[in-house]
């Protein structure tokens, strides 16, 4: 190899590792957004591979969305919570990822997932959020033409709006997914 191709070879295997290393960093830098009551994606770390609760469809936003539970959330609706019990417990949390619809093009008649939009979640902390019902809530709002997610709210009063709505579904403790049959 002559010098020349040598350095070319290097020079270009150091940009691909940069633009390697930018995506890793941007993937991490997602952890580091805080909504504006300080709560973020290291809240839900590991969120990812967490039980499916349930799927939901909104009609009016033509949106499909499925809800995930932690370990704790789980176990406590396999109780029967909120039947049973009339609170979930502290450490509940739950997850909600939301995708634009689409058609599936070898399968019109078929809805699937388009673009991701958000991802919003409410943890139970009974004492730090009891203004709020005992959950704390967080949005963050994704552009999957930078791939960068936004926090949701110009300040922390923005959770009222969530508790708010919620509120429709206080005999559930707030919640408004139930774990159904599988
Ligand atoms: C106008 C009503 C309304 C508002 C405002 C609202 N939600 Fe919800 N939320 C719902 C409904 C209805 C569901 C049921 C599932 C669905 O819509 O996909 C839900 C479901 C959820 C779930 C899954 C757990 C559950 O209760 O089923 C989370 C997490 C969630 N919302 C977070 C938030 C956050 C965070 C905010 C505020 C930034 C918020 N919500 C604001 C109506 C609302």
């Amino acid at each position: 190899m002559s010098k020349k191709s040598f350095f070319f070879l290097s020079g270009t295997i150091g940009v691909l590792f940069l633009i390697a290393g930018a995506g890793i960093l941007s993937a991490d830098q997602k952890y580091d957004i805080k909504a504006p009551n300080g709560l973020s994606f290291n809240d839900i770390k590991g969120y990812e591979a967490w039980q499916v609760v349930a799927p939901s469809y909104r009609t009016d936003k033509n949106e499909v969305r499925y809800i995930l539970g932690n370990p704790v959330i789980i176990e406590a609706y396999k109780k029967g919570v909120p039947k049973t019990s009339p609170a979930f417990p502290n450490g509940s949390i739950l997850v909600k990822v939301a995708y634009s619809e689409m058609k599936e093009p070898t399968f019109p008649p078929a809805l699937v997932p388009d673009k991701l939009q958000r991802i919003e979640f409410m943890m139970r902390d009974s004492e730090r959020f009891k203004d709020t019902g005992g959950w704390g809530y967080a949005r963050f709002v994704y552009d999957s033409a930078t791939d960068a997610y936004k926090p949701y709210g110009k300040d922390a009063s923005f959770a009222s709006e969530c508790f708010q709505c919620h509120t429709l579904v206080k005999d559930r403790d707030y919640v408004f997914t139930k774990y159904p049959v599988r």
